[in-house]
């Protein structure tokens, strides 16, 4: 397995681990499809900042030979985002965002000064998940806040999502068949903005999972929240970028 490839088993190793749900629908994608099955991207959250911004993020993958694409603004959630590709298409798409603390309360602003004291030079900026202690009641304020920055501050360093590129499925049509056949296995999808977020026309249409609840450790105890999710994506006319208008609905799979 090449280096790449070995990156992104140990990204799903640590996403699975956080929401097994993921590796059962992985499972009865292989199981229908009798094939691998293909990522389309991942998408990785994280806090403005010099220690753990997008760029710095993003490091391992330039130094894997990614490229920085296009840039994205979501001014209601205080969002910004890039996404990476590498010129070797077969390669997942990696979608990095982060808040803006500058534009965030006092409060949050004091919990993510918190956070960055937590991080060195050893700190894994994709998989080391929390380093620093986490308080129920502080999640809870800041869920009223950011739902984003809440889920940052109880899972850290993660991926958020993988993504099944439908493109590469052979026994689905669109992307409407995968969400009815999830459906039928039980599986809740994210019906914000409708079940299909984006159009053919405007060149991808997604389609995502509402992320299932995992206990988390507190310092107050343990907690049920929401975890991670699955997206779907089905690409059209070779589009490799993303839709803001989809990624706002999209993000609001780990809505309570
Ligand atoms: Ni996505």
């Amino acid at each position: 397995m090449d280096k790449i490839n070995k990156l992104f088993k140990e990204l799903w190793n640590e996403y699975t681990k956080v929401n097994p749900q993921t590796q059962e629908i992985l499972d009865l994608f292989k199981e229908k499809e009798q094939s691998e099955i293909h990522n389309d991207h991942i998408a990785l959250r994280t806090i403005k900042s010099d220690l753990i911004g997008i760029d710095q993020v993003a490091e391992t993958f330039i130094n894997l030979g990614y490229e920085k694409k296009d840039f994205y603004t979501f001014d209601q959630k205080k969002l910004d985002a890039y996404y990476y590709a590498h010129p070797n298409k077969e390669y997942p798409k990696v979608f990095i965002s982060e808040i803006r603390p500058e534009d965030l309360s006092d409060f949050a602003q004091e919990q993510i000064n918190n956070i960055l004291s937590y991080i060195n030079e050893n700190t894994n900026l994709l998989t080391s998940g929390t380093n620093w202690p986490k308080s129920y009641e502080v999640y809870n304020k800041l869920y009223k806040e950011s739902e984003y920055l809440a889920w940052f501050y109880a899972y850290g360093f993660i991926p958020n999502h993988f993504t099944v590129s439908v493109n590469k499925l052979k026994t689905f049509k669109n992307l409407n068949e995968v969400n009815e056949w999830l459906e039928s296995k039980g599986f809740v999808l994210n019906n914000s903005g409708g079940k299909i977020k984006g159009s053919p026309e405007e060149y991808l249409e997604q389609s995502s999972t509402m992320a299932s609840k995992k206990e988390v450790q507190f310092n107050e105890g343990k907690y049920l929240i929401p975890s991670c999710y699955y997206e779907f994506a089905l690409r059209h006319n070779g589009y490799e970028g993303f839709i803001a208008k989809s990624a706002d609905k999209i993000f609001e799979s780990t809505n309570e």
